[in-house]
């Protein structure tokens, strides 16, 4: 959706009020003064600690954390994106988004309800032609051969395309204009000047957006053959490399994690076995606006490609994509040469879970692929090249806790020192940082962002520290603002100050974080991870606080550590370079120290 105006914004908050949208959806109490509670929607409770605040027109549950204005409840509970929400709202009170009032625009929405009208009238025929006698080699194609059943193939509005020249364009000819179906690629000209369809005898599947509106086709044929798939060609309403197949579906199911698919067939087969968070590509390898569409609707995807070199080239360009939108992103195993949609019928619902519970996080994932390419046929390792492909994937990790951790794993499997690896790698780093210009950013992926990188062990130490204020007051619990990461300090004084009276609140932090400027993005992307730390109430929040603590101190030790080697590396005169050298032996003892504590403590 274009871009929608903030008056136009303010108007549908304004006309939304909040109790009353969330009354649509929770029963709430009043509970004296501006509050209102209820049961909260986003997690289990039996008592109320889902509150809004008429006043200040916000919601925030207590338990949770979730919380914001009327467009992030509507984002929440419909699963909608920020533009999609505030479509939502504007027609819940009857506001017309008006996007564009140019007559031009006019004429442009004209055509293009005309060519999903179009759409519509294609799937009805596709539909009916599945159902008809000539489709009986569709429908035995679907539900013997590929075993999927009559209700799943309706639900994902399978059809037919008849082994005809111009069966579709005969009959939508009768209503459309022959540009439209040109232009939707349903019809082509052949050099003689007639018209033939584009889709003959294959089974068609219609490629819906994610609220559910039909934009193209793909067909595929029956058997074997060549052009297994063809699809409807980019249009004014389609662009392949935008949408997800099976998202309208799947977004309800998102909210722990999407499984993102190559195909048709798998994503379908995979609803089938009660996945019903599948999606798919579609046709082309994962574009940027697919992985934010991604973000969109989940923290988190797990890769399903087909466990073959395309596959793999494909799921290491998705996690770099997904990455960059700050989604969790988790490589599922597959047997070589399997897909899901193979792997389901072969093995079973069950075995697949087991996949997905064992989907590797990226880094694993690539440690995967250097341990096989370093390996044998016969399954013998090359360790030397082993360690130097995790040595360098390592290098470039920025959380010296992700390093470390990691190079002790590796040790441990190739039985040498962890600090023999840690050397390696930090060799690796400083060759690469000398190697640099200067620490030039990417202006378009960090500028905004760079001040607020939060890490985990921040998010960890808040979300104690927001459970529970007095925790400030306890001497080995008390965190000082250069304790976070340089980007953060500034909000943390202003946060640590409001602990330290009490007053320090979920809406209360984020209202720091609005008058820093953090904006939208920042807070939608740290509550889910505020409330996931609730739910899992493994350990109490002092001992949450502490670990989160030491990790942070040993970050920025790191960070120190880091500066120092590379003041020893740049030094010009002996001087310097010796003053470095005594830092680094100081840094050097602290964080063994910390380190010690750490362990001590375990
Ligand atoms: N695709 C395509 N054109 C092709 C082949 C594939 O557009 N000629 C796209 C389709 O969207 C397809 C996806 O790539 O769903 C994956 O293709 P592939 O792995 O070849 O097929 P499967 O999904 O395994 O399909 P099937 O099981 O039906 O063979
Ligand atoms: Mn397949």
């Amino acid at each position: 959706m274009a871009f929608i105006p903030q008056n136009i914004i303010d108007e549908v908050i304004a006309r939304n009020s909040i109790e009353a949208v969330v009354g649509d959806y929770v029963r709430l109490e009043r509970k004296g003064g501006q509050n209102l509670f209820g049961l909260c929607p986003f997690h289990g409770e039996k008592t109320p600690s889902f509150s809004v605040n008429t006043s200040k027109q916000f919601f925030y549950c207590f338990g949770c954390h979730a919380g914001g204005n009327v467009i992030k409840f509507i984002q929440m509970i419909e699963n909608l994106s920020f533009p999609d929400a505030v479509a939502f709202l504007a027609k819940r009170v009857g506001i017309e988004l008006q996007l564009d009032d140019a007559p031009e625009a006019r004429k442009k929405q004209a055509e293009y309800k005309q060519m999903q009208a179009c759409l519509l009238d294609a799937a009805r025929f596709f539909y009916h032609s599945y159902k008809s006698p000539q489709g009986r080699t569709a429908e035995n194609y679907m539900q013997v051969k590929r075993r999927l059943s009559p209700a799943i193939l309706t639900s994902f509005g399978i059809g037919y395309a008849p082994d005809s020249w111009d069966a579709l364009t005969s009959n939508l000819l009768k209503t459309y204009p022959e540009k439209i179906l040109l232009d939707l690629g349903l019809t082509r000209k052949s050099s003689k000047g007639t018209y033939y369809d584009f889709f003959r005898d294959r089974v068609i599947f219609p490629v819906f957006d994610h609220l559910g509106r039909l934009r193209a086709f793909g067909g595929r044929i029956m058997g074997q053959g060549e052009a297994k798939y063809i699809n409807s060609p980019d249009s004014r309403i389609y662009n392949k490399g935008k949408y997800l197949y099976a998202l309208n579906f799947a977004r309800k199911d998102s909210r722990d994690f999407l499984i993102l698919t190559e195909g048709y067939m798998d994503t379908i087969a995979l609803h089938e076995a009660g996945f019903t968070n599948a999606v798919a590509g579609l046709g082309t390898a994962l574009t940027s606006s697919q992985a934010r569409l991604l973000s969109q609707y989940t923290r988190q995807v797990i890769l399903a490609y087909d466990a073959d070199g395309a596959g793999r080239n494909a799921a290491l360009k998705a996690l770099d994509l997904l990455s960059r939108e700050q989604v969790d992103c988790r490589v599922l195993v597959m047997p070589n040469g399997q897909d899901p949609d193979e792997f389901i019928h072969a093995n079973g619902k069950e075995r697949f879970q087991g996949l997905l519970n064992q989907a590797l996080p990226a880094l694993d994932y690539r440690i995967y692929l250097s341990r096989q390419a370093a390996s044998t046929d016969l399954g013998s390792l090359d360790i030397l090249a082993y360690q130097e492909a995790i040595t360098d994937l390592l290098a470039q990790e920025s959380s010296p806790v992700v390093r470390e951790l990691y190079a002790d794993k590796l040790a441990r499997e190739i039985s040498v020192s962890p600090a023999s690896i840690l050397q390696v790698i930090d060799k690796k780093r400083v060759k690469e940082a000398s190697s640099m210009p200067s620490p030039s950013f990417n202006p378009e992926t960090n500028l905004q962002r760079v001040d607020f990188e939060f890490d985990q062990a921040s998010l960890t130490y808040l979300n104690a520290l927001i459970e529970d204020n007095s925790l400030i007051s306890k001497p080995e619990l008390q965190a000082a603002p250069q304790d976070f990461p340089s980007g953060m300090q500034e909000v943390m004084v202003k946060a640590l100050a409001l602990a330290e009276e009490g007053k320090l609140t979920m809406p209360e932090f984020l209202g720091l974080l609005d008058q820093a400027g953090a904006g939208e993005n920042l807070s939608r992307s740290i509550l889910p991870y505020f409330s996931r730390l609730t739910k899992s109430k493994l350990r109490a929040r002092e001992d949450y606080a502490l670990e989160a603590l030491r990790l942070l101190r040993l970050d920025r030790l790191n960070e120190q550590r880091e500066a120092a080697i590379q003041e020893i590396e740049r030094a010009d005169d002996l001087a310097s370079q010796q003053a470095a050298l005594n830092r680094l032996n100081d840094l050097n003892l602290a964080l063994s120290k910390l380190r010690n504590e750490v362990q001590h403590d375990q």
